[in-house]
């Protein structure tokens, strides 16, 4: 289940399974352990709709009744990049979908004075030119991270590239759009606005911290 947004290239999956385990995440209460259950079963759930559009061939198939003609996926080939760190959170609820896609990682942290990514890491497929990529991080805030994993991805070759996370500000929207208007955006939900901290509201804080208990 998604929905349109004012953005051609936003949809938010506004399933009531989402909706609901978002609202849980949401929580100051929510504990660490819960939290990373959530976000991999939201990835799981984003990555089924951001693959819709797959590919499918024929494919003949002997079932115990008769011989038919049914479906299966013509091969696509799929990278999952998780912006370090919180978007490490995501990975293993992809893999469990598409357990042939591979893995690589961009070392992006915030600079908490100017709120610009600073790149620490990156680790791509070698093949990242063919596959459909995957950027996944929880949250997309000035969008600056995002926008700075694109164009890694870029320069390397990718050509195919999705973003998904769990919440969006408009304004990392906005930002993700100007600087790469051919990336589809998946979010479960577009929040109001950012604080003077750059923090998302209503959001759910530190996506960081609150995975790996660092605060
Ligand atoms: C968070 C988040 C994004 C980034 C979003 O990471 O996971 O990567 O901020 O903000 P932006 O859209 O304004 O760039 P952070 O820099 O806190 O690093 P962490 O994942 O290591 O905690
Ligand atoms: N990074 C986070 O983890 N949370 C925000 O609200 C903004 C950036």
């Amino acid at each position: 289940m998604t929905a349109k947004t004012a953005w051609d290239n936003v949809t938010v999956v506004d399933h009531p399974l989402v909706q609901h385990k978002l609202s849980i995440m949401r929580d100051e209460k929510t504990g660490a352990k819960e939290f990373r259950e959530l976000v991999k079963e939201l990835a799981m759930l984003m990555a089924y709709e951001a693959t819709r559009s797959f590919q499918l061939v024929d494919t003949v198939v002997q079932t115990p009744v008769t011989e038919t003609t049914t479906k299966v996926l013509a091969g696509k080939k799929v990278a999952v990049i998780p912006i370090l760190r919180a978007g490490l959170g995501m990975v293993d609820g992809i893999l469990e979908l598409i357990p042939a896609a591979k893995v690589g990682h961009v070392g992006l942290y915030r600079d908490p004075e100017t709120l610009r990514p600073v790149e620490y890491y990156c680790k791509l497929p070698e093949d990242i030119g063919e596959r459909d990529v995957l950027i996944v991080d929880p949250m997309l805030a000035t969008g600056g991270s995002a926008c700075a994993a694109v164009q890694f991805l870029r320069e390397r070759g990718a050509k195919e590239i999705n973003l998904l996370v769990l919440i969006a500000a408009p304004e990392g929207i906005e930002e993700v759009r100007s600087c790469c208007d051919d990336v589809n955006i998946y979010t479960c939900a577009i929040d109001s606005h950012l604080n003077d901290h750059g923090y998302i509201v209503p959001g759910l804080g530190d996506a960081g911290d609150r995975l790996f208990g660092t605060k």
